[in-house]
């Protein structure tokens, strides 16, 4: 099929209404993003409109009208409620959700005896609703689980040679999807942030709640109010991490990182990164939503594999923006704003760095031992998967990892040690920085990374100071070998793997020598009393 690209006049507008009424489908430019309308009264022209966006059948569409006449015949009754929200926000970026009428087909309702009802305000959506004469049934213009269209050219990139038209109408101005609000709950129910805020919509009809999905990924088996709130979503291929916190750690952070990644951050601070895409000014959360959506298919054209987006703040319609990250990020956070001081402690294998630590401990320091949470890591399912993918099958035996075996599998292969890498650090990286806050909240006074390869990864960049513990490669192997029950073969290939003491040296900022451990210990209280703590 060829797509038309049409411009935003009077003949379009007439062409588009004829496309329409044909049971065809036409993507309209809405104030909010993009939509591909189809006659909401055809069952079996909203059928084509799953079909050409790959969406799953039980997530119900929106019906756009032209003007508060058009409603009674869609709904099972009027409600005051609705003409008072009617009256303060249509035409706008919000939708209502009511018992619907028996006009209503199950396609558009997905099963659901309610249907969500909105007045866009955009000039073009407005036309051709007027021109065709019929609701429109129109979810947002994209591939199921896409990043939303803002622009024609992005309803192109997704649909072409799949609908029957676009109109193009310039840049939404809104750039998030609508506010979803239900009137079948008692208080009324946000199922779905977006243009109208929360504080809005209660000048309006009093006390409201907002639907914990908006925040939160959905319990297993919990049935989704908004069926759309359960589907990863807003997604561009590559994975989305967000990182909360100020932009220095931010950049210090992806500084770290290094590889195939990308920043999606606020204006004028892109220049810091060598790939990068701006979503708005960093207080302005309408120029965030306008933004966001772009930025997301940005990432993918760019071809990177990971992106690290600053986290906006979840007020006003920042709350939109917040909430369709969540899902692009798979509920992937990071909060790197700790609110107490964060060091890290490494060294090669056996230099007795986590003895060490049980001083620190005693000083009020919570230490973290990452070897610990790399054996907690092992039980993420999300772990498990991405390691049978690297390293086979086999490492998995009654549904834990048989870390023997991978051991052996990943030092004995070239590159192995970093693919283990890969596969294991972001969850071991989030579960480091859950007890952080973990022990923020308990009231330590400082934490303390224990992490053997701290520095083959980020977390030095959330590091005060990184000290370095070490002793001399024979006393390292006696240690190692009396610990771990080691041969001399084996403890000779776990040193060697390391990488050299020079190179842990260099990127430390304190170097504590371990051979007698009271005057390690004498170091390391000395090294934290001029940091400001004293036991
Ligand atoms: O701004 C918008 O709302 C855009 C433009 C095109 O108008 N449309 C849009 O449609 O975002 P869509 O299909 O991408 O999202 C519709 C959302 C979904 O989360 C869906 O589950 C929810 O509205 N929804 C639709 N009908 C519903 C109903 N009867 N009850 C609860 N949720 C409903
Ligand atoms: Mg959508």
């Amino acid at each position: 099929m060829k797509t038309l690209y049409l411009k935003d006049d009077e003949k379009s507008i007439a062409t588009a209404a004829e496309i329409l009424k044909g049971g065809g489908l036409v993507a309209i430019p809405t104030e909010t993003v993009y939509g591909l309308a189809a006659n909401a009264l055809d069952g079996e022209a909203v059928k084509r409109i799953f079909e050409a966006k790959g969406r799953p059948q039980d997530n119900p569409l929106i019906v756009h009208v032209s003007c508060a006449q058009e409603i009674p015949p869609l709904v099972a009754e009027t409600d005051e409620r609705l003409y008072a929200l009617a009256e303060k926000f249509w035409p706008g970026p919000l939708t209502v959700v009511m018992k619907k009428s028996a006009l209503i087909p199950d396609e558009v309702s997905a099963g659901l005896d309610t249907v969500a009802i909105r007045m866009p305000s955009h000039p073009a959506a407005r036309a051709v609703i007027k021109a065709s004469g019929l609701p429109l049934a129109a979810p947002s213009a994209n591939l199921s689980g896409r990043p939303s269209p803002t622009k024609a050219r992005h309803v192109m990139d997704d649909l072409e040679g799949k609908i029957d038209a676009v109109i193009d109408g310039g840049p939404c101005s809104v750039g998030v999807e609508s506010t979803v609000i239900t009137l079948e709950t008692e208080p009324p129910m946000l199922l779905r942030p977006g243009g109208i805020t929360p504080e809005q919509l209660e000048e309006v009809l009093g006390k409201i709640t907002v639907n914990h999905a908006v925040y939160e990924k959905l319990n297993e088996n919990e049935e989704a109010r908004s069926p759309g709130m359960k589907y990863k979503h807003y997604a561009p291929k590559a994975e989305v991490t967000l990182i909360k916190g100020g932009f220095e750690v931010y950049e210090k952070y992806l500084k770290a990182c290094g590889g195939d990644i990308c920043a999606v951050c606020y204006e004028g601070e892109g220049k810091n990164f060598d790939i990068s895409f701006e979503f708005g000014k960093k207080d302005d959360y309408a120029s965030q939503a306008r933004g966001i959506f772009e930025a997301l298919r940005q990432v993918d054209e760019k071809g990177c594999k990971k992106a690290f987006v600053r986290c906006p703040e979840p007020r006003g319609i920042g709350l939109a923006v917040y909430n369709r990250l969540l899902r692009s990020a798979a509920f992937r956070v990071l909060d790197l704003d700790f609110g107490i001081a964060v060091y890290g402690i490494t060294g090669q294998t056996g230099s007795g760095k986590s003895t060490l630590c049980k001083k620190a401990e005693d000083m009020g320091i919570a230490v973290i031992y990452t070897d610990k949470l790399a054996r907690t890591a092992l039980e993420s399912k999300a772990v498990q998967k991405a390691l049978t993918g690297a390293f086979g099958g086999d490492i998995i035996e009654n549904g834990a990892v048989n870390r023997a075996l991978l051991a052996k599998k990943a030092f004995s292969s070239p590159g192995g040690t970093e693919l283990l890498n890969t596969c294991t650090h972001p969850e071991i990286i989030r579960l480091t920085v859950d007890e952080i806050h973990r022990a923020q909240k308990a009231g330590a006074k400082a934490a303390l990374i224990d992490a053997p390869v701290l520095f083959a990864t980020p977390l030095p960049a959330v590091c005060r100071k990184v000290i370095c513990v070490t002793a001399p490669e024979e006393l390292r192997k006696k240690r190692i070998k009396e610990r771990d029950g080691l041969t001399d073969e084996q403890a000779d290939m776990r040193i060697n793997a390391q990488q050299s003491e020079e190179d842990y040296k260099a990127k430390s900022d304190y170097i504590i020598e371990n051979i007698s451990l009271e005057e390690a210990e004498n170091k390391l209280t000395e090294f934290f009393g001029k940091e400001g703590y004293y036991a």
